[in-house]
């Protein structure tokens, strides 16, 4: 039977389960470490799924931040630095991924907690996850607080890219369930990934025959 949810239904639901039901609807999502340091040198881990593609020339990749409570040391780190790592999570790291997310003080990496080991890199100034098979780093270019609910748009720039080039198609495209990649649905379930296809660019005129 189909169920049937109104907005007073979710709304009387306690926060936890409303959080599962609400954050499930958007859909699978890519699963990243975003890898950061601040001024000091301490580096930060934390594992984000609200990432988006806004464009590729110039490349720009947005995530959303939590409310600076909740969600402090990333966004900060972003903020005094300008430069920041994203970074694929496979199966054989996706506990120690999840467990980023805790709250940790401000003085303990996650990299640490976790046991994920930070990659730092000649130019960069934001530490990669060396066991993440695909990372790329960015640069900050705009933070837009969302006034609704206290969140952040943040967007930067994709600078370096680095990949295993046999996931690599001959048109560019990376295949990433060959690297591994996963995603997540809401903030504790994990997947692999498996491709049904890969079509041709879609013209009006090819519609149904
Ligand atoms: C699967 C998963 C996805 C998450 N996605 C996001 C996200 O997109 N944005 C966000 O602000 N927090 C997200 N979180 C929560 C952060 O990982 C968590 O708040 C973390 O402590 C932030 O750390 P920071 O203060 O070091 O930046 C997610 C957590 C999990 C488990």
């Amino acid at each position: 039977m189909q169920k049937h949810l109104r907005l007073q239904d979710f709304q009387d639901y306690d926060r936890f389960t409303r959080a599962n039901i609400i954050n499930s609807l958007s859909g699978f999502k890519s699963a990243s470490l975003i890898g950061t340091v601040n001024e000091q040198g301490q580096t930060n881990l934390a594992i984000f799924s609200n990432i988006v593609h806004i464009g590729a020339d110039p490349a720009l990749v947005g995530f959303i931040n939590r409310p600076l409570e909740a969600a402090p040391h990333t966004l900060s780190n972003i903020q005094e630095t300008g430069s920041y790592t994203i970074n694929h999570i496979s199966a054989a790291i996706f506990p120690q991924a999840h467990q980023s997310s805790a709250k940790y003080p401000a003085d303990i990496s996650e990299f640490d907690a976790t046991g994920l080991t930070p990659l730092f890199r000649e130019g960069i100034r934001a530490p990669f996850v060396a066991e993440s098979l695909v990372q790329y780093s960015l640069e900050l270019q705009q933070i837009i607080p969302i006034e609704l609910n206290g969140t952040f748009f943040v967007i930067g720039a994709i600078q370096d890219i680095f990949y295993p080039e046999e996931i690599q198609e001959e048109d560019g495209f990376l295949a990433l369930e060959k690297a591994g990649s996963l995603c997540s649905l809401g903030t504790s379930a994990y997947y692999e990934t498996k491709r049904l296809g890969k079509l041709a660019y879609a013209k009006a005129d090819s519609a149904r025959k």
